[in-house]
């Protein structure tokens, strides 16, 4: 069955102005569980401390009644550095553990942020749905769709606010941009292009396994992961290029921008079919298992998506080294995090609309997806980037890298949620846990 959008685009200014934030936001909907009254503080674990874990948290503790419970890392350097960095910024004593297991345990946490590699986020996330705390779990969701799958369940039986780091949801200027597209100003768009091209997603030169570093549990690193030996280049934030971990560019970035454009084209369900190819073209010798060029085909009935990434580079179309473009017949959106514009088409001596000059972001996009998590948190409402946009921009993801790595044209079935008639690519959308874990149930 072909794929098509939800609303048809409409020829409309007023359709412009009518796309408030309240229209393109899930609707809030109370429940009578968990809610904390008012004057409650939050109470927080942060799971995952290094990088963007720190990060959210940070702006979590932009709001007066956040404070941190709990700090669990299994790099005890790690730990102790940013439990030394929370004794900056507050005067309580958050309990420091390895085992995430600790900090679910625990009466005095009322949410998690899981800032953890990929691996990691379904087994840590259905274990805190199922202790009954809310999450605020990093992009993207996990490192498959089946395990995507199984989160989205879990979070919906046991009614939790569940915010993925998609922060681009919270962002202004991303809101009026997917107004802006949705106006139809730009004439029936055909197709959708997003692209990254970045630096360090070609990883380093290669070097030989090492012994473990002191502090670091590295089975609770590895989690459900195959067992391996030590690599640094498959360690703290460069594990993104192994499949095991991560899914290269393609699920970093694509996950943030693949959702503008679900977004925008209001698109239900998957793709017909999407292809790929690509490989290791430019990084030979490098410690990667990703592809470093790599471009994906999305079909629907009327439109195409493009994704493309060349690790190792920094500069792409449009004068813009990542971003995502509309292009219809009256003129091309093209967006990344700093703005948005608008280039004409033209024919017949005469441009099709008027362009649109660059419209700036107000740099809010992450502060305000936290307080939208928070305020959910209370409300019991759905968050901008709730659990099901984490899991649809995920898949999309994933099946660009399925495709890659069997280099098939893989056709989706949306209600039977697999890809139709190959076992083998299947069998990529669920990865075989290591014991002593086990593949959540719901
Ligand atoms: N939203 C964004 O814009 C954004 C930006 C960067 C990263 N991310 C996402 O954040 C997540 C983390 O990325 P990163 O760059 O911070 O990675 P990182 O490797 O820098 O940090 C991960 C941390 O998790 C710890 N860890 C690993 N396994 C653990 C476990 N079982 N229990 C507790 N701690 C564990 C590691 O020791 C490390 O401190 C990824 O999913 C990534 O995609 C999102």
């Amino acid at each position: 069955m072909g794929t098509t959008r939800r609303t048809f685009l409409k020829g409309s200014l007023s359709a412009v102005a009518g796309l408030g934030a309240a229209s393109l936001v899930p609707e809030a909907r109370a429940a009578a569980f968990g809610r904390p009254s008012a004057s409650d503080k939050i109470r927080i674990g942060l799971i995952g401390c290094r990088n963007m874990g720190w990060a959210d948290l940070q702006d979590f503790l932009k709001h007066p009644e956040v404070e941190c419970a709990a700090l669990c890392d299994v790099d005890v350097s790690i730990l102790n550095g940013r439990a030394g960095d929370y004794a900056k910024l507050r005067d309580n004593t958050p309990f420091l553990c390895g085992d995430f297991r600790r900090v679910l345990d625990r009466k005095d946490v009322d949410a998690v942020i899981i800032g953890t590699p990929d691996h990691w986020h379904c087994l840590q996330a259905t274990a805190a749905c199922q202790a009954g705390k809310d999450v605020y779990v990093e992009k993207p969701l996990a490192n498959s769709i089946a395990e995507c799958d199984v989160m989205l369940k879990t979070a919906r039986k046991y009614g939790r606010v569940v915010q993925v780091g998609q922060q681009q949801r919270s962002g202004r200027h991303w809101r009026d941009m997917v107004a802006f597209v949705r106006s139809g100003r730009l004439g029936a768009v055909r197709s959708v292009k997003f692209w990254a091209n970045f630096n360090y997603a070609a990883g380093r030169p290669a070097v030989p396994d090492g012994p473990v570093p002191a502090g670091v549990d590295f089975e609770m690193w590895l989690g459900p992961a195959p067992q391996r030996t030590f690599n640094p280049n498959r360690f703290h934030g460069f594990w993104r290029m192994f499949w095991d971990y991560g899914g290269g560019l393609q699920t970093d970035w694509g996950v943030h921008l693949i959702d503008m454009g679900l977004w925008a084209m209001d698109v239900s369900g998957g793709p017909k079919s999407v292809s790929a190819c690509g490989g290791i073209f430019a990084s030979r010798g490098n410690a990667v298992e990703t592809a470093d060029t790599q471009t994906v085909l999305y079909e629907y009935d009327d439109f195409l998506m493009t994704w493309e990434h060349n690790a190792g580079i920094q500069s792409g179309p449009y004068g813009r080294n990542y971003g995502v473009a509309f292009v219809g017949t009256n003129g091309s959106l093209v967006a990344d995090r700093d703005n948005w514009e608008v280039l004409a088409e033209w024919g017949d001596g005469k441009a099709r609309m008027e362009a649109v000059e660059k419209q700036k972001t107000d740099n809010l996009d992450h502060e305000n997806h936290v307080a939208d998590f928070i305020d959910c948190m209370k409300t019991r409402g759905r968050p901008s980037a709730d659990i099901e946009v984490g899991r649809n921009a995920a898949l999309f993801a994933h099946l660009g890298n399925i495709a890659y790595r069997t280099g098939r044209k893989l056709r989706w079935d949306d209600a039977a949620g697999r890809i139709a008639d190959d076992p083998e690519a299947n069998a990529l959308m669920r990865p075989v846990y290591r014991k002593p874990w086990s593949f959540p149930e719901t």
